[in-house]
């Protein structure tokens, strides 16, 4: 593979020319110059529309880029991936989210045994509970289920239930709970009965602190409720170490492997997607399986001009390394899609927000940009002003799902969308916003001051991912989409996407700080930590 320090120079040295020779390119000019670049800049593959002609790109660094996705050996990274190589060299570890789709698809996969029939014990449980044939210690039908998790444990399901809502329609209301702050739980518990409630403890590690004391919480509400000190069939777990699950009194009946080549935010395909298949049963959850499949052969396709995962990841590196735009937007302009940006942060910021190569050499390039946004339409009543007029570009990707709400207001979040993009990429000369003032009657010396704060610099690039309708195959295949893209940008830049080593520090610490006010530890931190301490426990007491 290509190393960013041992970077492929040709390429970067072409991309580079390029990007300094376009310093005053314009997306409007590009139409201008080609009025058939919005069609030709189009892709279409597994219900999703890619249009990525708002872009500063040309024909010419499409090339380029093209170029140093094959000098990075993109394509054969994605061979080893599906392949299940080690490919997680800091672990040790694969990273089998493919293998698990090409398994399920029929594919000769490697471990594909073993994962298939971990995936059909998975999906019978989940298909007892989704037809109400699961019951409790009183023999009365499970109707709700708790997923407590964080992170990937919690991220996948909680999105895909919450996007698919309308394709939800069994016989269990799913919960969520990940906050380490106690009122979460207390408010999912409140409207619960023991007798008929299931809780999933999703932890691949079974270690993580939050999901522990959710589930120690749970288990002490259940047996208080029920008053029975076995948890019987009332509590799963997900995880890849059950010794721990089974010590805590969850059945081994109850225990739904999580592999080891399965990472957290790559997870929701594994059994850690349990609440998700409860919720969607097992056709839908196979649709959404076979969705995240559909786009992987997308994303095998050595034709990076025909290949959607690529695209993205070549305006990303445009975009984060030619232009140094440090952060990027996703806006779904849809209500079912709101967890979306939460779910690609972890996705790609723990990912991709990495320092070194796989090696250990201090990374030459810029990694991961910062992901955020929010459902639209909101965020045009708050940050996109930043968006059109700050000094910072922020390259945008719109998400706009074309069948779900009323038609009406489909149109309508359409037409906001579509406005969005045609707004940031044209913008508003200082001149046509003095002339429009004038036509409004204002007077030209008032006209001269307003002008400048009504200017907008346009030229802001965004990509707009039209979806089918929003269905379990085209969510499969949008997660699978941002999951390919986030490592062929891993590729290039020569990072190992599924490895977080940079978490671990925090919790390291926050261990011993809580020792500290029990009085187990007496530890001194720097003067700023122990004085925020001392002034928390003098609170506390
Ligand atoms: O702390 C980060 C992290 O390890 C994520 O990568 C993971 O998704 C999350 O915590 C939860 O981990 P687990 O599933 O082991 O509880």
């Amino acid at each position: 593979m290509t190393t960013a320090t041992n970077e492929p120079a040709q390429s970067w040295i072409a991309l580079r020319k390029l990007a300094a020779d376009r310093a005053n390119a314009t997306i409007a000019r590009l139409f201008q110059e080609d009025p058939s670049r919005g069609p030709r800049l189009q892709l279409s593959h597994a219900g999703l529309t890619l249009d990525f002609s708002k872009n500063t790109a040309d024909q010419a660094v499409f090339q380029a880029l093209a170029a140093l996705l094959e000098d990075s050996r993109t394509q054969s990274a994605m061979r080893a991936l599906k392949e299940g190589e080690p490919l997680n060299n800091t672990e040790h570890r694969s990273a089998l989210h493919t293998a698990i789709r090409a398994a399920l698809a029929g594919e000769s996969a490697p471990w594909g045994q073993q994962l298939v029939e971990q995936h059909h014990r998975a999906m019978r449980f989940a298909d007892r509970l989704h037809r109400g044939a699961a019951r409790g210690y009183a023999g009365t039908t499970i109707t709700d289920v708790v997923n407590i998790g964080i992170g990937g444990s919690d991220l996948g399901p909680r999105l895909v239930t919450s996007a698919l809502e309308s394709y939800c329609k069994g016989a269990c209301r799913i919960h969520f709970v990940s906050s380490l702050d106690d009122r979460e739980l207390a408010g999912v518990l409140a409207g619960l009965r023991p007798a008929d409630t299931l809780f999933l403890v999703s932890s691949k590690s079974f270690g993580t602190e939050e999901t522990l004391c959710n589930a120690h919480a749970a288990m002490d509400w259940f047996r208080r409720g029920s008053g029975r000190s076995d948890l019987g069939n009332h509590f799963a777990a997900l995880t890849g170490n059950a010794e721990p699950a089974v010590a805590l009194g969850i059945s081994d009946q109850q225990i739904f492997d999580v592999p080891d080549g399965v990472g957290g935010r790559y997870s929701i395909w594994s059994s850690s997607g349990l609440a998700a298949m409860i919720a969607l049963g097992s056709e839908g959850f196979s649709d959404f399986l076979a969705g995240a499949h559909a786009m992987d052969q997308n994303a095998s396709c050595g034709d990076l001009t025909g290949n959607m995962a690529a695209v993205l990841a070549a305006l990303e590196i445009w975009h984060s390394n030619l232009l140094d735009y440090r952060s990027a937007a996703v806006i779904p302009y849809s209500y079912s899609l709101r967890l979306l940006p939460a779910y690609l942060q972890q996705l790609v910021m723990e990912s991709n927000g990495k320092s070194c190569d796989r090696s250990g050499q201090a990374l030459q390039l810029t990694s991961a940009p910062v992901v955020w946004g929010t459902a639209g339409t909101e965020g045009q009543h708050s940050y996109h002003q930043l968006l059109h007029q700050g000094t910072q570009v922020v390259p945008v990707d719109f998400i706009l799902p074309l069948r779900g709400p009323s038609p009406d207001r489909t149109r309508r979040l359409a037409s906001h969308c579509l406005a969005q993009s045609k707004a940031l990429m044209e913008g508003k000369s200082q001149r046509a916003a003095y002339e429009e003032l004038l036509a409004q009657g204002m007077p030209p010396a008032q006209a001269q001051q307003l002008a400048p704060h009504k200017a907008m610099p346009g030229n802001r690039p965004s990509n707009t991912l039209l979806m089918d309708a929003l269905t379990p195959a085209t969510l499969g295949a949008l997660i699978a989409l941002y999951e390919h893209k986030t490592f062929f940008t891993s590729v290039v830049w020569n990072i190992n996407p599924f490895d977080q080593w940079g978490v671990e520090l925090g919790k390291q610490l926050s261990k011993a700080i809580y020792a500290t006010f029990s009085g187990d530890d007496h530890r001194r931190y720097d003067s700023s930590t122990d004085a925020l301490l001392q002034a928390i426990q003098a609170q506390l007491q």
